[in-house]
C-alpha cells in the first residue's frame, strides 16, 4: 500500500481527534431515516432496497430484486420498467406539484437568473426530447454533452434519459482532445454544447473545442451527425450548419420551437442511463456505465436519507459541476427524482466578490449545502470575515464529498458556515458506486471530524489486509465493498474484461469490490478514508490518472520519459508533480511549454504544478517506475528505501537536482 507510508503522519493526527458532535434533537426526532434502518437492512438487504425502489414510479414492477448469478455482472429490479425522466419530472407535475420550483438558476453575471418550475421543466424536457428525435437520436444512441452550468444542460440530460439515449457528459474544462476520445469511445451520434459559458466574468468558449473534437473523431473514422448549440454568451462562433452541409443547429431554432407534448416510454430497469468517463491506472479513461432502475433508486434514496430532504420546505444546493458524477447523482437524478427545489449556479465561487456563495445561500435561504473539501480549504484561507457578513441561519445540513476532509476543515465548515448548528455529512462514494456508500446519517450518527463513519444502511463496506481479512479496529488496509448495491456500475463501456480486472480481481476469492482507496478503522470501528492506493491522484476532488498525464507528456517531442506523482498539497489535496527525462536537443527551461502541452491534451486541471527535469527515473529491475520513491521526494521526505531499484544511485541524483531547483 503505497499511500499508507505517506499518510503515516496524518494517521497519528487522526488518532488524536476526539471532538464529537451529536445530531440536533429536532433533526433526530423528525429524520427521514432513523437508526432502525441499519437493522432493517441487515435483516433483509433485498427487502430494504425494494422498499427504496418503491419510492420511484414504475411502469411495471420488477420480479426479482437482485440477480447476482453472473457476478460481478449485476441486474437489479429484474423485469421492472420505468422512465428516469418521468420519475424526475412528470410525476411531480401529476402529483400536483407543477408549480414547485425545480431549478432556481443563478448565472455568473449578477442578476442573470431563471426560475424553472417542475411544470416548466416538463415542457422543456419534452421539447428537447422531440428536437433530439428530429435530429435522429433513437433509443440506445449515445449523446455527448459539453456544456456550462446552465439549465439546458440538465434539460438535455433528462431528454436523453426520456428517450433511452445514454448521455455522456464531458466536463467543460476538458480539452478538445479529451472530448474527442470520449466521443469516439462511446461513438456519440450527437453533441450538445453552447457557444460558451461565464467563468470569472468572461465568456469562455466551448463550441471551438467541439469543432476540433469533431475533426479529431472524423480522422479516427467516427462522424458526429449533429451538433446542437445553446446560445448562452452570444459570442462569435464558427458555424457549419445545414446550409453548408454541416451538423450545427441552434437550440433556440430547434428545441424552443418543438412541441411540449412527449410521451415517455418505459425502459427496462437495466437499460443504460449514462456513461461517465473517469481516470484509472492506465492512460485510457474508463467509461463507467450506469443503468436506470437501481441507479435512480439509490441516488434518490441516499439524497433523501443523507440530506434528510423535506421537498416541501428545503432548498438544496450542490456546487459540483454536472460534468462529474456528483452533478449527475446529486444535482440531476437524486434531487429531481425526490421533487426537490434546488439552486444551480453557473460560475466560480469568488466572482464578482469572494462572498458570492454565502450571498447566494443567504438570498435563496439554502437549507442543505453540498460541496468539496478543496473549496472549504480555500475559503478557510480567506478567514471568516467574509462568510460572517452573511446570514446563513437557513442552513441545516452541510455535506462534503470528493476527498478526505481534514478535521480542521470539517470544524471550520461546521462552525463558520453552519453556525455550529448543522451536522456535517462526509460522504464517501465514487463514479463507480453511482451514489453515496459511506456517510453519517444526520439524525442518527454523531459527527467525528474527518471520519465518513459507517456504511449506509444496505451497503456493505470493510477494511481488509492483503489477504482480504478484515483488519482489527485501530488498523488500516484496503477499503472494499462486500455486497452488491443498486447503483453499482454495470461494466466499463465496451470492456467487460477491464471491469472484472480493475474492480473484482484484487479480492476475487472473497468476491469483494476493491475501491482503490486505503482506509482505517478507528477504535470504535468507524471508517477514515485515507486516499488512493493505486496510481490515481485526487486533485481538488477530481480524479486524475498518473499514466494519462505521463502519456500526455511523452507525446511532446521534447520528452523521452515521464513519471507523474500526486504530492500532498495544502490547497488541492494532491498536486501533480512530474519528473521528465528530456530528449537530446530539447531546449533548457522548457517546463512551461510542457505544462501547457498537458493543459492542451487533457485540460487545465491536469496541468502539473511542478515539472522536474531529471537524468534518469527510478526503476525496478523489471523496469517498473517506482513512483512511491518520487512521491516521497516530492513531499519532502527525502530518499526512501532504494534497495529494489536497478540502480540505487539514481534517487540521490534526482534528489540533488530537486534540491538545486528549489534553491534557485
Ligand atoms: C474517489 C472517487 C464521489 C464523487 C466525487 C469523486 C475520493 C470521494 C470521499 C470522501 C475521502 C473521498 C476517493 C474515491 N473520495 N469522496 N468523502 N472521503 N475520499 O468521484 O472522481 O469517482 O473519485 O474520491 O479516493 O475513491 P471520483
Amino acid at each position: 500500500m503505497s499511500t499508507a507510508s505517506s499518510d503515516a503522519g496524518n494517521l497519528s493526527n487522526l488518532l488524536h481527534e476526539n471532538r464529537r458532535f451529536d445530531p440536533p434533537a429536532e433533526l433526530a426526532a423528525s429524520a427521514n431515516v432513523k437508526a432502525e434502518a441499519y437493522d432493517e437492512a441487515s435483516a433483509d438487504r433485498d427487502a430494504f432496497w425494494a422498499k427504496a425502489a418503491d419510492r420511484l414510479t414504475w411502469a411495471q414492477k420488477w420480479d426479482r430484486v437482485l440477480d447476482w448469478d453472473n457476478a460481478p455482472f449485476a441486474k437489479w429490479f429484474v423485469g421492472g420498467r420505468l422512465n428516469a425522466a418521468y420519475n424526475c419530472v412528470d410525476r411531480h407535475v401529476e402529483a400536483g406539484n407543477g408549480e414547485r420550483v425545480a431549478i432556481d438558476w443563478v448565472g455568473e453575471p449578477v442578476g442573470d437568473e431563471r426560475t424553472i418550475t417542475y411544470a416548466q421543466l416538463k415542457d422543456e424536457v419534452s421539447q428537447a426530447a422531440n428536437a433530439l428525435t428530429a435530429l435522429g437520436v433513437e433509443t440506445g444512441d449515445r449523446v455527448a454533452i459539453y456544456m456550462p452550468m446552465i439549465p439546458e444542460a440538465i434539460v438535455t440530460m433528462l431528454a436523453c434519459a426520456r428517450l433511452g439515449a445514454p448521455h455522456t457528459v464531458v466536463f467543460g474544462g476538458f480539452s478538445a482532445e479529451a472530448l474527442a476520445s470520449r466521443i469516439e469511445d462511446c461513438q456519440a451520434k450527437v453533441v450538445v454544447t453552447a457557444d460558451g459559458g461565464y467563468r470569472r466574468g468572461a465568456a469562455s468558449a466551448l463550441k471551438p473545442a467541439v469543432d476540433e473534437a469533431r475533426e479529431i473523431a472524423a480522422r479516427a473514422g467516427h462522424e458526429v451527425a449533429k451538433v446542437l448549440v445553446v446560445r448562452r454568451t452570444g459570442q462569435e462562433v464558427a458555424w457549419d450548419g445545414p446550409e453548408t452541409g454541416g451538423p450545427d443547429v441552434w437550440w433556440h431554432e430547434t428545441v424552443a420551437t418543438a412541441s411540449t407534448d412527449h410521451t415517455p416510454e418505459a425502459f427496462d430497469a437495466e437499460h443504460p442511463l449514462y456513461v461517465m468517463y473517469t481516470s484509472g491506472t492506465t492512460g485510457k479513461p474508463k467509461g463507467i456505465l450506469h443503468t436506470t432502475g437501481g441507479y435512480l433508486t439509490q441516488a434518490a434514496f441516499t439524497h433523501w436519507e443523507v440530506f434528510d430532504l423535506k421537498p416541501e420546505t428545503d432548498v438544496y444546493w450542490c456546487t459540483a459541476d454536472i460534468g462529474w458524477v456528483t452533478g449527475h447523482s446529486y444535482i440531476v437524478y437524486g434531487p429531481l427524482a425526490n421533487g426537490a427545489t434546488q439552486v444551480l449556479y453557473e460560475g466560480t465561487p469568488d466572482f464578482p466578490e469572494r462572498g458570492r456563495w454565502w450571498q447566494i445561500i443567504e438570498e435563496k435561504k439554502v437549507t442543505l449545502f453540498y460541496t468539496a473539501p478543496t473549496a472549504i480549504r480555500s475559503f478557510m484561507k480567506q478567514g471568516h470575515d467574509i462568510p460572517d457578513q452573511h446570514d446563513m441561519s437557513s442552513l441545516r445540513i452541510l455535506g462534503s464529498v470528493g476527498e478526505p476532509i481534514n478535521p480542521e476543515a470539517y470544524v471550520w465548515y461546521r462552525h463558520v458556515i453552519g453556525g455550529d448548528r448543522t451536522p456535517v455529512v462526509d460522504t464517501w462514494w465514487q463514479t463507480e458506486t453511482g451514489a453515496m456508500m459511506i456517510s453519517p446519517l444526520p439524525g442518527v450518527t454523531h459527527g467525528k471530524p474527518g471520519s465518513a463513519m459507517t456504511a449506509l444502511p444496505g451497503v456493505g463496506a470493510d477494511v481488509v489486509d492483503d489477504e482480504g481479512h478484515p483488519v482489527a479496529n485501530g488498523s488500516g488496509g484496503y477499503l472494499v465493498l462486500t455486497e452488491p448495491w443498486p447503483s453499482m456500475l454495470r461494466t466499463i463501456w465496451g470492456d467487460d474484461q477491464r471491469y472484472v480486472d480493475t474492480y473484482w480481481a484484487r479480492f476475487k476469492d472473497q468476491g469483494y469490490y476493491f475501491a482503490g482507496d486505503g482506509a482505517k478503522k478507528d477504535e470504535d470501528g468507524d471508517l477514515w478514508v485515507l486516499g488512493r492506493v493505486d496510481d490515481v491522484m485526487n486533485v481538488s476532488g477530481h480524479r486524475l490518472s498518473t499514466t494519462e498525464i505521463e502519456s500526455a507528456l511523452v507525446s511532446h517531442p521534447y520528452v523521452a520519459e515521464a513519471a507523474v506523482v500526486g504530492a500532498t498539497d495544502e490547497d488541492t489535496g494532491q498536486a501533480v508533480v512530474a519528473y521528465v527525462i528530456l530528449r537530446e536537443g530539447a531546449p533548457e527551461n522548457c517546463e512551461k511549454e510542457l505544462s501547457d502541452h498537458v493543459r492542451k491534451e487533457i485540460g487545465p486541471i491536469a496541468k502539473p504544478k511542478r515539472i522536474m527535469v531529471v537524468p534518469e527515473l527510478p526503476k525496478t529491475r523489471s523496469g517498473k517506475i517506482m513512483r512511491r520513491l518520487l512521491r516521497d521526494l516530492a513531499e519532502g521526505r527525502g530518499v526512501g528505501d532504494t534497495t529494489t531499484l536497478a540502480d540505487s544511485s539514481i534517487m540521490e541524483l534526482i534528489a540533488a537536482g530537486q534540491a538545486q531547483a528549489t534553491d534557485d
